[in-house]
């Protein structure tokens, strides 16, 4: 078993057992070198859902080396250069958290809930607002980690909570999680918008009328190519073979279909107030992830190491480790994948709830027109 190299909970869970985390190791470790990004797997019909155990396995292992390479505290989430990349890494990500204080209001005595709150960015910029926030997360140790910084970062599932599980908000936020909230096999089921529904749902009991949800998510871009595609035999950097590389490091996860399926789904709910691309961002965030990532240190070396027995025995995790390929930049390249940054307000009357702003109804259009991305239905 891995064990923290400073103290913190232990890098990989005591309940899993060697034949499970053979299975997913492949997902964890190639988070550094091909795609320190929040969570795209994509694609792989016989893989599981990102249900609690893969993502305590996945985030409680590349807590160390995250923590190793980015700082405490760090977000694990697209930064906002506003395409102005001589800002560095921090600046950027500082940006991010001041536009999402404006958006959703963060300020002192305000109460928000962060929904895949990670390390607790987030919530650390909502303290030092005189905000007091709540973050949920699926990894104990990112639990442990806010905890260890003051935070109040809960173990609990994000598309569970109800008004019931902790009170009401002022706001809430999510950022980078809404990529894990529905499987690929739940999109096979036909559920995807199902789930998204739920979840908009709930997180509308926890906000008063007006209240706002700052959401940012990857999705699917305008060049995705049909989900049956998708194939590891596929010629090497083509767009299937790119994508089923993205499914080999982070299975169990799935996007949406376009801002549009968002949106859509999150009515009656909610309305959308506005609406940004964070793909070049993103690009660039992932490069500057890529260079701490492989900053060299003693502890990361040990961490490494003992990764290599996984690397000789298992073909998932070699394949996944492709040397010099970063497949989620390839993808955000090629506009396999978009990203977005959603402001939501909650509709005072769900019942009267239409396409309220030109934004929306022209995105509605661009879901009715988009014949290249496969339909979830
Ligand atoms: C890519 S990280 C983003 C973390 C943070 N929001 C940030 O920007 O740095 C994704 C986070 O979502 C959390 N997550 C994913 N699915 C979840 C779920 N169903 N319930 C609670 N947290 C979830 C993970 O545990 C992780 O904390």
């Amino acid at each position: 078993m891995l064990v923290s190299t400073d103290g913190a909970a232990p890098a990989i869970a005591p309940h899993i057992n060697a034949a499970w985390a053979s299975r997913n190791l492949t997902r964890v470790v190639l988070l550094p070198a091909a795609a320190p990004v929040g969570l795209l797997s994509l694609l792989d019909p016989s893989d599981a859902i990102a249900d609690r155990k893969d993502l305590e396995f996945t985030y409680s292992l590349i807590d160390r080396i995250f923590r190793l390479s980015l700082g405490e505290l760090a977000d694990f989430s697209g930064a906002k250069y506003d395409g102005d990349f001589s800002l560095t890494l921090e600046q950027a990500q500082g940006r991010k958290h001041d536009y999402v204080a404006e958006q959703i209001g963060i300020q002192p005595g305000r109460r928000v809930l962060d929904l895949g709150s990670g390390w607790g960015a987030l919530l650390n910029y909502i303290r030092a607002r005189g905000g007091s926030g709540l973050g949920v997360t699926l990894s104990s140790a990112q639990a442990t980690a806010c905890e260890r910084h003051g935070l109040d970062a809960r173990l609990h599932d994000a598309r569970e909570v109800t008004r019931e599980t902790f009170g009401e908000f002022d706001a809430v936020a999510s950022l980078g999680a809404f990529e894990h909230f529905c499987s690929q096999e739940e999109y096979r089921e036909g559920r995807q918008e199902e789930i998204y529904r739920e979840l908009f749902a709930r997180i509308a009991t926890v906000l008063p009328d007006g209240g706002r949800f700052y959401l940012q998510t990857m999705v699917f871009g305008p060049n995705m190519i049909p989900v049956d595609e998708v194939d590891i035999r596929a010629p090497r950097d083509s767009d299937a073979w790119h994508l089923a590389l993205m499914q080999r490091q982070f299975p169990g996860s799935f996007l949406p279909f376009g801002q549009e399926q968002v949106v859509q789904t999150a009515r009656p709910h909610f309305r959308l107030v506005s609406s940004s691309s964070g793909r070049l961002d993103y690009i660039e965030t992932i490069l500057q992830w890529r260079k701490r990532f492989a900053e060299p240190s003693f502890r990361k070396t040990l961490v490494k190491l003992e990764l290599i027995p996984r690397w000789l025995t298992s073909a998932d995790f070699r394949l996944a480790f492709t040397p010099g390929v970063s497949p989620n930049r390839v993808c955000f390249e090629r506009e396999l994948l978009d990203h977005h940054r959603l402001v939501f307000e909650k509709n005072a009357d769900p019942a009267s709830a239409t396409p309220s702003s030109a934004l929306e109804a022209t995105l509605g259009r661009m879901g009715e027109s988009r014949s290249a991305a496969p339909s979830s239905s």
